[in-house]
Order: structure tokens, then C-alpha cells, then sequence
């Protein structure tokens, strides 16, 4: 194996040094493949990745999404999303503002939700910017029998509108985001999604909610439903050991395995101080509960 590994956190995420992602050997991705089974949550160290490169390279990991966000899609190549908070001279935006301000997995409203997520450090703020991380895999080993039995082979509910959904606010930063919300409120179907997912290449159970998207649980009434989610939620931060902040260097390219973590944009920067990230992402299956 031609690079480095160290594991940074518990929680599964780990560095790698000395390997190029504009031009892997074919050894060293194998290699690659191999440890990001091993550790759901990848940082590679000192890339100087074009947005043709970086698309390039997650192609090797999969189909990409197609972005919905077509305005916020890098000249260079269209599968690559800004996330920034960059202005042009005539105030407009460059970027998405607050990208994934609240705990989620990415595009777990949709019916084949994304399965790996990669951000390219373009530019980091002085202060703020990191990437928080929590192991569903490890919060879900922990959870006490009662809760799990309540849960396993049951579906919750989930939707892209925040307009929908008192867990989270919508940020003032992003211009004409409240209009946004509310026509994906009226365009958009509610997708359900297996309270346990079973992980489709280890097999390993994960507590597959989220504060971001999870509205509701499948033929239960609220009244009983959201008691439930909030207990789950509480239960899902109570252990620090389940969790990793990544904070950014320049160069640092991160993916993550969408199947088994939630995840959370840090904030805490304000222009005109910036953050640039590029965006690529891993389409993926269907998510399913398989008993043990
Ligand atoms: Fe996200």
C-alpha cells in the first residue's frame, strides 16, 4: 500500500497521507476501497483537486447525483456543487449558504437516498467551518433493548421542506430559502425509510433517522411518535464517544458513508469571512431492514 492510515477517531474516521486523488494506482485504490469499509468517514490530506478532477475521481465510486441546485453547479463540471458563502461583486451568491445546517444523512428524503458524500476544502474560514459526525452504527449497538424493539422493522417519514418540520429553522443567510421550502412543501412527496437500515456491504444495523429530515413515524400517531423520535434524538447525542468534529485543513479532501453516520455543517464563520467547499456526490440503493 503505497499511502498512510491513521485513524483519528473513534467514531470511525481516519486520515490518509500520500495519496493522489487527480491520479490513484490502481493497488492504492483498491487499498482505498478497502479502508473507507474499515472507516465510514475518510480524509484525505493535501489534494489539489480541479472540479474535473474530483468528479473524475468519485465516478470510481459510482454514478453521480444529478444536483438540484443547477445555479449553484461549478462551471467546470455540472456533478460538482459550491457550498459557500462567497459574493460576487453585484451581492449574488456564488455557493449554497449553510449547506446541511442541521444532523442528517444526505438526501435520505428521497427514495435512493445518496451513499457517499465527498468535500473538497477549497478555502477555509478563520474561524468556524467544521463537520461534525456522529456513527448511527455505534449509537444503535448502544440503544437499550426496549427502544430497539420499538423501532426494528418499522419506517419513518421523512421530507426535504424544512417548512415542515419544528426540529429545525430555516437560516436568514440563504436568500429566498423560505419561498424554496414552502414550494418543496407542496411539490414534494413524503418518502418512508427503515428506522434500522442494515448496512448493504457489512451488514451492520444503523439508527437510520435524523433530526434534519425524519418528520414522522410510519402508521403511529404523533402523539406517540414524536415522544419517541425525541427519545431517540437524545439518545443519539448523549455519547460524545459516537462523535467526531472534523476540522478542516487546506487541501483536505472528506468523504463519508451516508449508509452508517449522521452528519452536520459546524458553522460559526460570517462573511466576509469565507468558506468554499466543492461537492460531489455517490448515488445509492434503496435502504432496507434485514432482522438480524
Ligand atoms: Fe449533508
Amino acid at each position: 500500500m503505497g499511502f498512510t492510515l491513521n485513524q483519528i477517531s473513534p467514531a470511525g474516521a481516519a486520515e490518509i497521507i500520500g495519496f493522489d486523488c487527480s491520479n490513484p494506482a490502481p493497488d492504492d485504490f483498491a487499498a482505498l476501497r478497502q479502508a473507507f469499509r474499515d472507516h465510514p468517514i475518510l480524509c484525505i490530506r493535501d489534494q489539489a483537486l480541479t472540479p474535473k478532477a474530483q468528479a473524475s475521481f468519485a465516478r470510481q465510486w459510482g454514478s453521480l447525483e444529478s444536483q438540484d441546485r443547477s445555479a449553484y453547479c461549478h462551471p467546470d463540471d455540472n456533478d460538482v456543487l459550491i457550498l459557500s458563502n462567497e459574493r460576487r461583486p453585484d451581492g449574488s451568491q456564488v455557493g449554497i449558504v449553510d449547506a446541511g445546517d442541521f444532523w442528517h444523512s444526505d438526501s435520505s428524503h428521497m427514495t435512493d437516498p445518496c451513499r457517499i458524500t465527498m468535500l473538497y476544502s477549497v478555502k477555509n474560514p478563520l474561524q468556524g467551518g467544521d463537520t461534525e459526525f456522529i456513527n448511527t452504527n455505534q449509537v444503535f449497538a448502544a440503544l437499550p433493548d426496549a427502544l430497539k424493539r420499538q423501532i426494528e422493522g418499522r419506517n419513518a417519514v421523512h421530507h426535504v421542506s424544512k417548512t415542515l418540520n419544528p426540529r429545525v429553522t430555516i437560516s436568514a443567510e440563504r436568500e429566498a430559502a423560505v419561498d424554496y421550502y414552502k414550494r418543496r412543501e407542496k411539490e414534494t412527496k413524503p418518502v418512508v425509510q427503515p428506522m434500522v437500515r442494515t448496512h448493504p456491504e457489512t451488514g451492520v444495523p444503523t439508527l437510520y433517522i435524523s433530526p434534519r429530515f425524519t418528520i414522522a413515524i410510519e402508521d403511529m400517531d404523533d402523539a406517540q411518535a414524536q415522544p419517541l423520535l425525541d427519545e431517540l434524538f437524545r439518545f443519539m447525542f448523549s455519547n460524545p464517544a459516537w462523535r467526531y468534529t472534523h476540522k478542516w485543513k487546506d487541501g483536505d479532501f472528506v468523504f463519508w458513508d451516508n449508509a452508517c453516520l449522521n452528519h452536520m455543517a459546524g458553522g460559526g464563520y460570517h462573511y466576509p469571512d469565507t468558506r468554499r467547499m466543492h461537492r460531489t456526490t455517490v448515488a445509492g440503493e434503496r435502504p432496507f431492514y434485514r432482522a438480524a
